[in-house]
């Protein structure tokens, strides 16, 4: 089957518990949650509110209807930055955004003449807090963040930004699409507002699931309004949540599997996942610094980043070397710009693009030696 590390974009293989219960809710369950009070319904209903319960717990959340389900990390960005962000706001972000943040904000400067400042992040690490200082302004209403960048694995700084969002009332949007589920989070620490997450990443759950955490206080207007299967003779969205984010009828397979998925993670607990991805990483990047002519973008201390790691092969394209990976030794890469071109240019290889490897809870030294193996074959012939 190859090996896999791409984890950044999928996790891959998931824990079998979450093959089971994707299984078993299709076979044996199969209605809809929250729509009739049959049995079935009322039992896809507790799928639902389960998994909702478990992210509550992994994330630190006392009150889980607090979390809206969405289809993945962008519709979740998408409901808080254009269900918050009114006529002449000015919002804070980072120069290592990924398209999912990038891609609203521009829309919003077009069309609801926001101003955007996006931080330096040298070299792809993370930025400095005197910037952020620097940067707050009377009309500043939100600080939107990835907290690890995709392309170099950089942790943000989010704790300490927290601390300044809260002291001033600004509103705290944390893109976790690369740390929940491998680094330990908590929104009342961290003074989270918003949290958005995907389920199909470091979270081990199936693609068409993810979330927003919306803290008390913050009401983004609904991306989507539809049936809810309850309240349904108003005419507006019901107010209470979850409903009031979650019109249609929702991804009851997903959320089983998501649901199963966490329980995987609260039972082996992120901090063991985060020690184990830690002393990989370091392992994979002391082999790739052996590597003649093998440059590698972003921070160094395994400490500062998540499992992610963007290198390219001098004289060799970085769709040339993933493609050779994937062909000649079965190792699956992803290559390209990786959906952020900001980051790309931050650390200069917007033209260029990179080689990106991102390891996963199931990845072991062998797949590592395997990928240093291949690399330095492929180095050795560009060469020779
Ligand atoms: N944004 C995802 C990635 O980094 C899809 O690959």
């Amino acid at each position: 089957m190859g090996i896999y590390l791409d984890n950044a974009a999928t996790s891959f293989p998931k824990p079998e518990t979450v093959y089971k219960a994707v299984d078993d809710y299709l076979r044996r369950i199969g209605a809809s949650s929250g729509r009739g009070a049959y049995r079935r319904a009322l039992e896809a209903g507790r799928v639902v509110y389960e998994a909702r319960h478990n992210l509550g717990r992994l994330f630190n959340v006392r009150d889980a209807s607090r979390i809206v389900f969405t289809f993945n990390v962008t519709e979740a960005l998408n409901l808080a930055l254009k269900g918050l962000l009114k006529e002449g706001d000015h919002v804070i972000t980072t120069s290592l955004e990924h398209n999912a943040v990038w891609r609203p904000l521009k829309r919003l400067e077009r069309e609801r003449g926001i101003r955007v400042t996006p931080l330096p992040c040298p070299a792809g690490g993370p930025f400095s807090l005197r910037d952020l200082e620097d940067a707050l302004r009377p009309n500043t209403r939100m600080v939107v963040m990835l907290h690890a960048s995709n392309v170099t694995g950089a942790l943000m700084p989010v704790e300490e930004v927290g601390r300044i969002t809260r002291r001033k009332g600004i509103a705290f949007l944390v893109d976790a699409a690369q740390t929940a589920g491998v680094y330990p989070l908590d929104v009342e620490a961290m003074n989270i507002d918003l949290l958005a997450f995907t389920g199909h990443k470091g979270l081990m759950g199936p693609q068409g699931t993810g979330g927003l955490y919306i803290r008390e206080g913050w009401e983004p207007e609904p991306l989507v309004e539809g049936g809810t299967g309850s309240e349904s003779a108003l005419e507006e969205q019901p107010p209470s949540l979850p409903e009031r984010y979650e019109a249609g009828t929702q991804n009851v397979a997903g959320l089983a599997g998501l649901k199963a998925a966490v329980e995987f993670l609260l039972e082996t607990g992120v901090e063991n996942i985060r020690k184990k991805e830690m002393e990989l990483l370091g392992y994979l990047q002391e082999g790739l610094q052996g590597i003649p002519g093998l440059e590698i973008y972003g921070p160094r201390d395994v400490n500062a980043k998540v499992g992610v790691i963007s290198f390219n092969l001098a004289s060799a394209g970085a769709g040339e070397v993933a493609y050779v990976l994937d062909e000649v030794y079965g190792i699956v890469v992803r290559s390209g710009l990786h959906c952020a071109p900001c980051a790309h240019r931050t650390i200069g290889t917007l033209e260029r693009g990179a080689v990106r490897v991102s390891l996963g809870y199931f990845n072991t030294r062998d797949d590592v030696d395997t990928l240093l193996a291949a690399l330095r074959d492929i180095s050795g012939r560009l060469k020779g």
